[in-house]
């Protein structure tokens, strides 16, 4: 049963006649690509990383990483207990009173230009890991993760001697230890995220890696002590939640750096209420992505298939709500669908792949609840043809038209390939379409018309707005969410301000 909604009743969709859709499965066959991954190293089990060395952690205790293409083990992984937080912190704070904060700050920068090269001269053993461990397509880990991650180390790099220019006629100095929780949609470059900028402005850290992806992270810290970096002044220890909640409650802790969902977010936020750590809170999102008529619409089209099928839709920023202007819309879902069918979806590895493995069974099995549910709901179902290998987890490119604002499916992060479909007749109504849900982090709006792109942009709460395109990130450009999807900036300048205070 559909719910009732006082929405404007939307147009229902009409899929274009059979005779003038496009077969590309039939005519273009692709020969395997697969990279190789005979120049990878991955040990057997990892320690935790502690003051410059691979411990074991206290309780023995360890859990497996696999890879969710085929289901394999790649690594065991030490499980990180209230003692071993404890003894990472005190490493952490011991370098930062003994070393970090007394190096010269151009000393400093020196470390991280360090670390920036070695990423980029290690970037392929990181991509094919980052691939391996989370299921992304080798292309986006090798032309985006990577070296969006060492491009973040440089960048911050670079301020670490000119924190004066970057705060004019203010003394500014390190607060201390920085706790930095990361998940796993984007483990090296959220890492770098939080790493590079609490490093340059003279922090020491203690970072936990989403507990299905802590390969990269383990060798970034292998990576650490070959750029010679004083010991204690990275440290990373791994685990799920449990180990999350004690580096947030840890006392000797400054500031808490946190990406992942919205729930635990708020748990964070609790906990942290009444102390005086500082914090910054990356959380979800429900991206809407608004196209014009007068929108160029090929380009929109590849606009709305980045916006969505770009790492499976495991992005915080993904643009999973699309709202097209009614005039256009039957030509948009079509062409849309046209597209889908050419996403080839599968191996991570294969340089030919789109859409690559769902990032662990945990999420493939919430994603699919929301495709029953989005039935459920009245929704209609749409699927691209693409066949799914065997083992792993895998989800077709899916869309769901005749949605309802207060359906779930439309409300919710599904955090997968998965996007929504809505129609607006007017900037106005795109505009309460797009703000109504608790999220606002990211967007884009389609159009020919520059102040069109001005008043929508400024009139949807949202962190960032790409106009004309969607998910472009530098880290020279400040990032971070309204609403639900967050507290605080992390990148550029505005990056710096979480982790100084002001004399
Ligand atoms: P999550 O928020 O539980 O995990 C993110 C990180 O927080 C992981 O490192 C995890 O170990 C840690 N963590 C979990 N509980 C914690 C706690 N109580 N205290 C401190 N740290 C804790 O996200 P999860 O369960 O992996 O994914 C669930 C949903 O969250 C996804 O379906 C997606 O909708 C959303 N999500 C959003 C992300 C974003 O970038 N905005 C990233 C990851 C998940
Ligand atoms: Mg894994």
């Amino acid at each position: 049963m559909k719910e009732e909604n006082t929405d404007i009743q939307e147009k229902p969709f009409k899929p274009s006649s059979p005779t003038n859709r496009l077969s590309f499965k039939a005519e273009w066959e692709y020969a395997e690509a697969p990279e190789s991954t005979d120049h990878i190293s991955i040990e057997d089990r990892y320690g935790l990383f502690i003051d410059g060395k691979f411990i074991e952690p206290e309780k023995g205790r360890y859990f497996k990483s696999i890879n969710p293409a085929n289901e394999e083990v790649l690594a065991e992984i030490a499980e990180a207990t209230q003692q071993d937080v404890n003894k990472a912190v005190e490493a952490a704070r011991n370098a930062y009173e003994k070393t970090w904060s007394k190096l010269e700050a151009k000393e400093r920068g020196k470390y991280i230009f360090r670390i920036a090269r070695l990423i980029q001269e290690r970037a392929r053993e990181f991509s094919v890991i980052e691939t391996m461990d989370g299921g992304k397509p080798i292309r986006e880990s090798r032309d985006v993760d990577i070296p969006l991650a060492a491009a973040h180390f440089f960048y911050y790099a670079g301020w670490a001697d000119k924190l004066e220019y970057a705060f004019p006629g203010k003394e500014v100095t390190s607060l201390g230890v920085a706790g930095q929780i990361i998940p796993w949609n984007f483990p090296l470059l959220m890492l770098a995220w939080k790493i590079a900028p609490a490093l340059a402005t003279g922090n020491t850290v203690v970072l936990k890696p989403a507990e299905t992806t802590s390969l990269t992270a383990l060798k970034f810290a292998e990576l650490c002590r070959d750029a010679g970096l004083p010991e204690g002044v990275v440290n990373i220890v791994t685990g799920a939640g449990q180990t999350g909640s004690h580096i947030v409650d840890h006392d000797d802790i400054d500031k808490i750096a946190f990406t992942g969902s919205t729930e635990v977010g708020k748990i964070i936020m609790k906990t942290l209420a009444g102390t005086d750590k500082k914090y910054t809170l990356e959380l979800g999102g429900k991206g809407p992505n608004i196209i014009f008529e007068d929108a160029p619409i090929d380009q929109a089209v590849e606009g709305i298939i980045n916006a969505i099928f770009f790492n499976q839709g495991h992005v915080c920023c993904a643009g999973s709500r699309l709202l097209v202007q009614e005039g256009v819309a039957d030509k948009v879902i079509n062409k849309l669908r046209d597209r889908m069918e050419t996403l080839i979806v599968g191996d991570p590895l294969d340089k030919n792949t789109d859409v690559g493995a769902i990032n662990s069974k945990q999420q493939y099995e919430k994603i699919n609840e929301y495709l029953e549910l989005g039935v459920d709901e009245g929704a209609d179902i749409f699927q691209s043809s693409a066949d799914l290998p065997d083992n792993g987890y895998f989800c077709k490119p899916t869309i769901f038209t005749n949605v309802a604002q207060s359906n779930r499916i439309v409300q919710d992060e599904i955090f997968g390939p998965v996007l929504t479909v809505q129609t607006f007749r007017t900037a106005q109504e795109g505009i309460e379409k797009a703000n109504n849900t608790p999220y606002g982090l990211a967007g884009g709006v389609w159009t020919d018309k520059g102040s069109k792109i001005f008043r929508v942009g400024q009139n949807i709460d949202n962190g960032v707005v790409w106009s004309n395109t969607y998910n472009q990130f530098d880290p020279t450009s400040p990032f971070g969410g309204y609403k639900e999807s967050g507290v605080g900036r992390e990148g550029g300048l505005h990056g710096l301000y979480g982790y100084v205070k002001f004399k």
